[in-house]
């Protein structure tokens, strides 16, 4: 026994001796420890703020007087969640154009202060990992004898570049000396120039001077950056100082971007089969699914549908060129659309609902065209309803700032303007259930599973700002159903997805939907209108 503990403590001490052997022997690097959520460059926008240029005192005595077009437009202190119009409380929809939705109300008022404390954090969080020092206000100071790079140096992590453009203006003096000065990475020289003093070179903070402006100017030329605090995507504030004068600009700091290209062959007109996969989801209604199938099927017999279905009791859907994928019970509208996207390998995904029917004005090739020539990432066409009324729902959204009570969400009929080339489509910012658009930025905006009996707008709230959104209205698709006629007979599977998917505008269902944009998107009102 005794010889066993022995054994066990001469073990363990054996261990340690040659751990500590390989430690020292070993090529051990150095890992720094970075304290991810303090950004350096982050301090430095305080004393970046304490170096803005003194206001000419002077300046505050000279009346002016303010120009009200021009004033108004500015944004103001906070949005106000506002209808417009005449606001009667039984003809709101007749007489009020635009009408306005305070979202708080989504959650019940015992809770709604911890709600919004919740909120502040995460939004305080995002912020934090969002926002870099290519986010800080630079003025620049009049007469600077300092040439510096004002944007468009960018640097890979943790590598190092020449930064570009650096020199001093000839001003009459015996010695002529710059300081350099960055936060996330050093600074030195590439090559010396002699007649220069370098102090400080490898370090965070450089000093060259010289009596011969000429020779300085030719350092000038030779300063390198490394970065040295690792971080995929942010940027650091380099000060510059001379006697008298200061600057500063911005390095970017981040990975390149890495591209994801689709093969889409090599034929002149485009193969639609090969560049485009059709998504949808499905919801109990199999016989309208199958006529979906059958219309695609007369105009674009090998183009691949993606089909989610969140259906009780699923039936089987087969053929060539169809993928089912069963997903549990009422699983929901966004989460199937999540699922059915994530499954394209095309470039483009076309969206459509279970009953449409595709026609010969159902074109998809023009919306192809619309993307393959120009910038935009989703273009929509049009829905034509049984009665024949069509629709676009071309909708423009914007956001107001609000302070700590969230900002304003403006939705509004409507596009910005006529796409060049394209006499039939428009610029704006969302459109109707019938769209294509980018896999790859469908996939990245995402439709939030949450949303899982109504929604469609969302996913454009969600992709405000990065998604960039067309519609055209020569290409159509057919409406089998939805504007319900209460005298029409409806087929059992109808009731039973009508009872899901139009659930009355009271219930639970639209609240949670307002407390997403509440807190997800802190909105703290939402307005609608033409
Ligand atoms: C540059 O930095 C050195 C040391 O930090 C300082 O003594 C000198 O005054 C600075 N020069 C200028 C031009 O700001
Ligand atoms: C179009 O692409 C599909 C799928 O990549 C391919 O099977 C088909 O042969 C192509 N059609 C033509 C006309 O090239």
């Amino acid at each position: 026994m005794r010889s066993l503990r022995k054994t066990v403590v001469f073990g363990i001490l054996a261990s340690a001796v040659l751990v500590l052997a390989l430690m020292h022997t070993w090529p051990t690097r150095a890992y720094t420890t970075i304290e991810v959520w303090q950004r350096p460059g982050l301090l430095a926008e305080r004393t970046l703020e304490d170096r803005l240029p003194e206001p000419d005192p002077q300046l505050s005595t000279i009346p002016f007087r303010v120009r009200d077009s021009v004033a108004g437009l500015l944004a103001h202190n906070g949005c106000v969640c506002e209808s417009k119009g005449v606001n009667l409380p039984f003809f709101q929809i007749l007489s009020s154009r635009v009408l306005a939705r305070p979202l708080h109300t989504a959650f019940k008022p015992a809770e709604l202060e911890e709600v919004k404390r919740r909120r502040d954090k995460e939004f305080k969080n995002l912020q934090k990992r969002l926002q870099t020092s290519a986010d800080v206000l630079i003025i620049a100071e009049a007469n600077n004898p300092l040439q510096y790079p004002t944007q468009g140096v960018e640097v890979r992590p943790l590598k190092t570049i020449i930064i570009p453009g650096l020199a001093l203006q000839d001003l009459p003096k015996d010695r002529h000396s710059i300081n350099l000065t960055a936060t996330l990475g050093t600074l030195n020289v590439a090559a010396e120039v002699d007649g220069v003093q370098i102090r400080g070179d490898g370090e965070m903070c450089m000093s060259l001077s010289s009596a011969a402006l000429t020779k300085l100017n030719r350092q000038l030329q030779f300063v390198t950056y490394t970065n040295t605090l690792f971080h995929p995507n942010t940027a650091d504030t380099v000060h510059l100082e001379t006697e008298g004068h200061q600057a500063n600009f911005i390095i970017k700091i981040r990975h390149n971007v890495t591209p994801k290209l689709y093969n889409t062959g090599t034929e002149e007109e485009y193969n639609i089969s090969a560049l485009v996969t059709i998504a949808t989801k499905t919801f109990l209604r199999y016989d309208k699914l199958q006529n979906l199938i059958d219309s695609v099927r007369k105009y674009y017999p090998t183009v691949t549908i993606v089909i989610a279905d969140d259906s009780q009791n699923p039936r089987s859907i087969s053929g060539p060129y169809i993928e089912h994928y069963i997903m549990p019970f009422g699983k929901g509208w966004f989460a199937g659309r999540n699922l059915a996207v994530s499954q394209v390998t095309t470039k483009y995904v076309l969206w459509v609902d279970d009953d449409f029917i595709f026609t010969s004005k159902t074109k998809v090739e023009k919306l192809v065209d619309v993307l393959e020539r120009t910038t935009l990432d989703l273009v929509g066409g049009v829905v034509r309803e049984v009665t024949g009324y069509t629709t676009s729902y071309r909708q423009t959204i914007s956001t107001e700032p609000g302070e700590e009570d969230g900002d304003c969400l403006h939705l509004r009929r409507g596009f910005y303007h006529v796409l060049q080339g394209f006499p039939n489509c428009v610029v704006t910012d969302g459109v109707v259930n019938f769209f294509l658009a980018r896999t790859d930025k469908v996939q990245q905006v995402g439709f939030d599973p949450r949303l899982n009996r109504v929604g469609h707008l969302e996913f454009f709230i969600d992709g405000l700002g990065s998604l960039h959104v067309g519609s055209c209205d020569d290409v159509v698709v057919s409406h089998a159903s939805k504007i319900k006629f209460p005298w029409a007979s409806q087929s059992e599977s109808d009731k039973a997805y009508a009872k899901f998917r139009y659930p009355p505008a009271s219930s639970d269902v639209s609240q949670s939907k307002f407390g997403l944009l509440y807190f997800k998107n802190r909105f703290q009102c939402l307005t609608r209108g033409d």
